[in-house]
């Protein structure tokens, strides 16, 4: 039997989200319904749904319906004509099962992989249950979460097959910048690595200007053809429901090798969400969903900053440029708390839910005192969660256990 270890974050999540009042640990922009989708469009006449009322319900087209993958190709393509075509889409149920295939594709025992961390679990854990070595690749608080291209250097071995980046960055919203990304599709084509890149919080871009030379575009637009992406509707296009992902190459050998595991696993996606992704991603709805979101993001990390200056005593973080999650440090006199211990206090005596760090992004060891804020929910509901945050820490803080020492550097 594959060994696989517990994933942290999805089990806390699962334990918890249905009881909490407030849910301020969801990493999507607060979720729309079909008819708030019809608001956001353009073409407010065109009901997604109407067409497939007569539409025999058969497996629809297997990799991804022409529509959908046409428009993920002309979205990557926008700044290179032809980039990436349709052919090179695969629709997968969710960024989830596009990584999972795609690991499953590409990695195997005896082979080395390079991970960016902290970050998804998913990312680290398959390839090391698929029976490669896995390396960390450390992006640190007090070097604001960048990553150090020295330092990758010195990870690359020679059976490096892959080397995996998320970008935004899931739990602290830091950013890869452009200069890094090049410096990282230099590097691994010097051996051909395969890079990975997890985009699914992608273009969610809310304190960083497009206009910033350090704005980083998708990995595919370096032109290095042994890249591959993911992505999905759930985080920056409020659709998770949707459960449609995909993965997106410049390689056709990656995205046919893709396509025979996906061929054991998935079928096609359901026809029902491919034409709501396609509704969702098209021109006349897009750039309305993201600016509702982009809107909603800021807004409310604002909220979240505020929140934070007036708790400097008791917190500290490096806010975040993108996404929707920011990576929250909860100390008592320079010690960080039990970031468990606070989450299951907090849930349990005001409702608030938040993800502890050590737990769910550093195994056990690594982010001790630190919690995931998922502040892209409804404003009212991030309100009123740090209102009973700000009573929590005046009544029950005290109450927190606190850990013998911070690392000095995570
Ligand atoms: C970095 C990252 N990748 C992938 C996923 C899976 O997203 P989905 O399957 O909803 O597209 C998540 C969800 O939290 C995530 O944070």
């Amino acid at each position: 039997m594959v060994k696989l270890e517990t994933f942290a974050v999805e089990q806390w999540m699962d334990k918890y989200e249905t009881t909490a009042k407030y849910n301020t640990a969801e990493t999507c922009c607060a979720s729309i319904s079909i008819d708030d989708l019809r608001e956001l469009s353009e073409d407010k006449d065109v009901n997604p749904l109407t067409a497939l009322q007569s539409t025999k319900l058969t497996y629809g087209a297997i990799r991804g319906s022409d529509k959908l993958r046409g428009t993920l190709s002309n979205l990557y393509s926008v700044k290179t004509p032809g980039l990436v075509p349709k052919d090179n889409i695969l629709i997968t149920g969710g960024a989830i099962q596009a990584n999972f295939l795609l690991l499953y594709t590409l990695v195997g025992p005896g082979d080395h992989v390079i991970c960016h961390y902290p970050t998804y679990q998913q990312l680290y854990s398959v390839p090391e249950s698929l029976g490669a070595e896995v390396s960390l690749w450390k992006s640190k608080e007090a070097n604001d979460w960048q990553l150090d291209i020295e330092e990758l250097k010195s990870l690359i071995r020679p059976n490096t097959k892959l080397i995996i980046i998320n970008n935004p960055q899931n739990p602290t919203g830091a950013i890869i910048p452009r200069d890094t990304l090049q410096s990282l599709v230099e590097i691994a084509r010097e051996s051909s690595i395969t890079l990975f890149a997890d985009e699914v919080y992608r273009p969610l871009f809310h304190n960083i200007s497009p206009m910033d030379s350090q704005f980083p575009p998708s990995l595919l637009s370096f032109g290095y053809e042994h890249s591959v992406v993911t992505g999905s509707v759930s985080k920056a296009y409020s659709l998770a429901g949707l459960r449609v992902g995909w993965i997106a190459s410049l390689s056709e050998t990656i995205i046919e090798a893709c396509a025979n595991s996906r061929d054991y696993t998935t079928i096609s996606v359901g026809q029902i969400d491919d034409a709501v992704a396609s509704f969702a991603l098209a021109p006349e709805c897009i750039h309305n969903l993201l600016k509702r979101n982009i809107e909603l993001a800021r807004t409310n990390l604002a909220i979240l900053e505020k929140f934070i200056e007036s708790h400097r005593w008791a917190c500290d973080w490096i806010k975040p440029r993108a996404g929707t999650t920011a990576f929250v440090r909860f100390n008592k006199m320079g010690k960080p708390v039990n970031d468990v211990v606070f989450c299951e206090m907090l849930q349990e005596g005001k409702g608030v839910m938040f993800v502890p760090g050590s737990l769910c992004f550093g195994g056990g060891e690594d982010f001790k005192g630190y919690v995931r804020v998922g502040y892209a929910c409804e404003t009212e509901v991030l309100e009123k969660g740090l209102e009973a945050l700000r009573e929590f820490m005046e009544d029950d803080y005290d109450e927190v256990p606190a850990l013998k020492k911070a690392k000095a550097a995570q």
